[in-house]
């Protein structure tokens, strides 16, 4: 549905420039989540802004199911729109029209048959279940329910692709996942591709099909989602998805020995790992606290041990562990004394 091919986006100021999006290169399959993660500054909407010709890019391919969009004029570009809807953040709804004809108008923007446009408000309202806010001002929505408006009018002329900028970030944990399910939802009965940009592991963890990692305008790391949580490979990429137990202060101080969190593929009991380590190189693993969460329905393991033994003995178990685990993360003395 979607190829990049060394597309490069560079703005240029009167003395300077910044190369906000370096040579990258993707596929985008029908119907896939695709999404992409990294820093601030990284280059992500950017770069998502290169897909409906809202960014032009300084050079390379963007082809848009099929067709290089690079190419179009502008008349060719707004047909391509036609294929793409987009989500924000902030919603961007007109708060002088009703939630109705928020998405009316974007029927009439994309010359949808003027005597069908009640029947398709009425559909897309039934599709975000907001049956009952047609004839409401956005005002007196909740920002979920903003958002779904927003999810309606995006759909609103069938498009192949919807991209969504940060569209969960200004919501709170529990609507968030509201919004998460309809996405999942419509991804399943419609076959939409999305492009689905986020700061929010939860959402990336439970969305996303696929994962493009951004630093610094480039893609350091693509991937399958599950891979991406239970087996980073780039720096970054660790640093981003770094477990996020917090073991309680209380704990690391009485913790002789040191502290460590293993990642490991959770289908595997990690018990006879541990045991085994035990056994073969005599040392004291105590288990402090485990968790198993679910990506893309597979789970992955969380468990933070301390290990006590002599220093050989702990350096050869270390490796061992290593061997046996997905990733092995040991807490720094310099954090434990900041505790
Ligand atoms: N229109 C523009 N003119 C000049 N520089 C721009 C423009 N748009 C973005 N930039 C710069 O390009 C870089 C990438 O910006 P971009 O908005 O794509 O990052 P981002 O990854 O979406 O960040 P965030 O997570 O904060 O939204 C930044 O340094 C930004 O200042
Ligand atoms: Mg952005």
């Amino acid at each position: 549905m979607i190829t990049l091919q060394n597309v490069n986006v560079t703005f240029k100021h009167k003395t300077s420039e910044l190369a906000a999006v370096k040579d990258v290169s993707l596929h985008i399959a029908k119907g896939e989540i695709f999404g992409i993660v990294g820093g601030s500054g990284a280059g992500k909407s950017t770069l998502v802004r290169t897909l409906n010709g809202l960014q032009k890019p300084t050079s390379g391919e963007v082809i848009i199911d099929g067709e290089d969009i690079t190419k179009l004029k502008s008349s060719g570009i707004r047909e391509v729109r036609k294929k793409i809807g987009m989500i924000f953040q902030h919603f961007n709804l007109i708060s002088r029209k009703t939630v109705g004809k928020n998405i009316e108008f974007a029927l009439k923007v994309q010359n949808y048959p003027k005597d069908k446009r009640d029947e398709r408000v009425k559909a897309l309202l039934a599709l975000v279940g907001l049956e009952d806010k047609k004839d409401v001002y956005p005002a007196s929505l909740s920002g979920g329910q903003k958002q779904r408006v927003g999810i309606a009018r995006a759909l609103a002329a069938n498009p192949k692709i919807l991209l969504c900028d940060e569209a969960t970030s200004a919501l709170d944990v529990h609507t968030t996942e509201e919004i998460v399910d309809i996405l999942k939802d419509i991804n399943r009965k419609l076959g939409i591709t999305i492009v689905f940009i986020t700061h929010q592991l939860e959402v990336a963890k439970e969305l996303f099909h696929k994962v493009a990692v951004m630093s610094d305008g480039k893609i350091i790391e693509i991937n399958e989602a599950y891979e991406i949580f239970a087996n980073p490979k780039d720096a970054v990429t660790k640093n981003l998805v770094k477990s996020n137990v917090t073991i309680p202060s209380q704990i690391i101080k009485d913790t002789k020995g040191k502290i460590l969190t293993l990642t490991y593929k959770g289908e595997k009991s990690i018990e006879p790992v541990i045991a085994y380590t035990n056994k073969k190189y005599n040392v004291v693993l105590n288990i402090l606290h485990g968790k198993i969460e679910y990506i893309q329905y597979k789970p992955i393991g969380t468990l933070v041990v301390s290990i006590e033994g002599s220093e050989e003995q702990v350096s050869e178990a270390l490796l061992y562990l290593k061997a046996n685990v997905e990733e092995i993360e040991v807490l720094e003395d310099k954090e434990r004394e900041a505790v």
